[in-house]
């Protein structure tokens, strides 16, 4: 640790933290001061807790409980941070926090998301910085809304489940008001007036659209590899579980069509209920679109992001093995077994031979899995409303699309 254990100044330097934020279970990397009076506007910062590795945890919550306010050096701000972020479920879940805070540190964390995003993906100097404060406002409005509906608890639960869902979520919110803002002429607004709310509604629709992933075990939704077809079949009723969860919460109509039917395709090879065409929302088309791009042009523990060039080639490309990738997804749908190529006759131990050939048909169905997903790759366009898919395309590339001043 590399800071002092006392520091007389203006306070500057310092930042106040709130100590019930801190989490008893999880080591701080960070120093903790209280401040006390000095000289003439100066004040005396006094190391609280250097090592927090160092205290037995019930001593611990015990002192984090007695502090009022207490203050960290801001050359450890970041370190703070990336506390914040890692414990966010926790401070979420915590019964003695008020939701007013949790809804604080959740803004804050999302406004940095959201930063991330803009600095790796979309960097346009003359109106960044503009853009950038905008879509921070709009996801901040958006997170308020969700704390007063109550659903807090729901987001704390997925940042628990999947912190990558939550990251990639805030972005599809984003990404969905950016293009309807740039496409007002699709909505038949009224007046002026009803853009706003619905920019804010499609950033919540955003936030909330896999929150049904909760309801997903850890160990497929984080399974590092390929999925297999039953666990294929598993991951696809978030979407049921997301409207589930949210089914008495006062949601808009809309907002509810896009986290249903996000992942129905355009020729009707989606899910939940294989709608095509017109019977899909646009609300669901634009949110599908905005959730594939993000999900291929992010960084997965998985797997290496791509670049928005590579992303938008692939969601537009027409796919020379339709068919094939289409016998799979039914294959998946109807839960069929991978047919195995190979049985094991030599071998007489009953026990042995079944076992091997229940082998041989886990090894089937992972390799067309994979070779489902290489198909996948080589073009999305049937997912897509083309007309949808190139607004997108001309929305991201132009920078007066981030551009949401006087809307918020
Ligand atoms: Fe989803």
């Amino acid at each position: 640790m590399d800071q002092k254990i006392e520091y007389v100044n203006d306070g500057a330097e310092f930042h106040e933290i709130d100590p019930l934020l801190l989490n008893a279970d999880s080591l701080m990397d960070f120093s903790i001061y209280e401040r006390q009076p000095y000289q003439n506007d100066r004040y005396r910062f006094r190391c609280l807790l250097v090592d927090s590795s160092s205290i037995p945890k019930d001593r611990l919550m015990g002192l984090l409980k007695s502090w009022g306010k207490v203050y960290i050096h801001k050359d450890q701000i970041e370190k703070y941070h990336q506390y914040l972020k890692d414990n966010l479920a926790y401070i979420l879940k915590h019964d003695e926090i008020d939701v007013g805070k949790k809804t604080d540190t959740l803004i804050n964390l999302s406004r940095d998301v959201v930063k991330e995003s803009f600095e790796t993906n979309f960097s346009f100097p003359a109106v960044a910085r503009q853009s950038l404060e905008n879509a921070q406002r709009l996801i901040s409005k958006a997170v308020e809304f969700i704390s007063d509906i109550k659903s807090l608890n729901g987001i704390a639960n997925l940042i628990g489940h999947d912190y990558e869902t939550h990251t990639h979520s805030i972005k599809v919110g984003w990404l969905m008001a950016t293009f309807i803002n740039s496409n007002r002429e699709l909505f038949n607004f009224d007046k002026a007036h009803d853009l706003k709310p619905f920019l804010i509604q499609a950033a919540v629709a955003g936030l909330l659209h896999d929150i049904g992933k909760i309801k997903i075990p850890p160990n497929i939704l984080n399974k590092n590899g390929k999925l297999d077809n039953l666990e294929y079949i598993i991951i696809q009723s978030h979407t049921a579980y997301s409207a589930s969860l949210l089914f008495d919460m006062d949601i808009a109509k809309h907002t509810m069509q896009a986290i249903l039917y996000h992942h129905e395709n355009e020729d009707g090879s989606g899910y939940p209920t294989g709608l095509s065409r017109e019977q899909i929302p646009l609300i669901a088309k634009i949110c599908h679109i905005a959730d594939v791009f993000d999900a291929l042009t992010s960084r997965r523990h998985y797997k290496e992001p791509k670049t928005p060039f590579a992303a938008l080639k692939i969601m537009t490309g027409n796919n020379p093995y339709l068919d094939t990738l289409k016998k799979f997804e039914q294959e998946v749908s109807e839960n069929i077994k991978a047919p195995v190529t190979a049985i094991v006759r030599d071998d007489y131990d009953i026990k042995l031979r079944r076992l091997r050939e229940r082998e041989i048909i886990e090894q089937e169905a992972l390799k067309r899995v994979e070779a489902r997903m290489k198909l996948r790759d080589q073009g999305m366009s049937h997912c897509f409303d083309k007309s949808l898919l190139k607004r997108f395309i001309i929305t991201i590339n132009k920078s007066e699309s981030f551009e949401l001043s006087g809307l918020l």
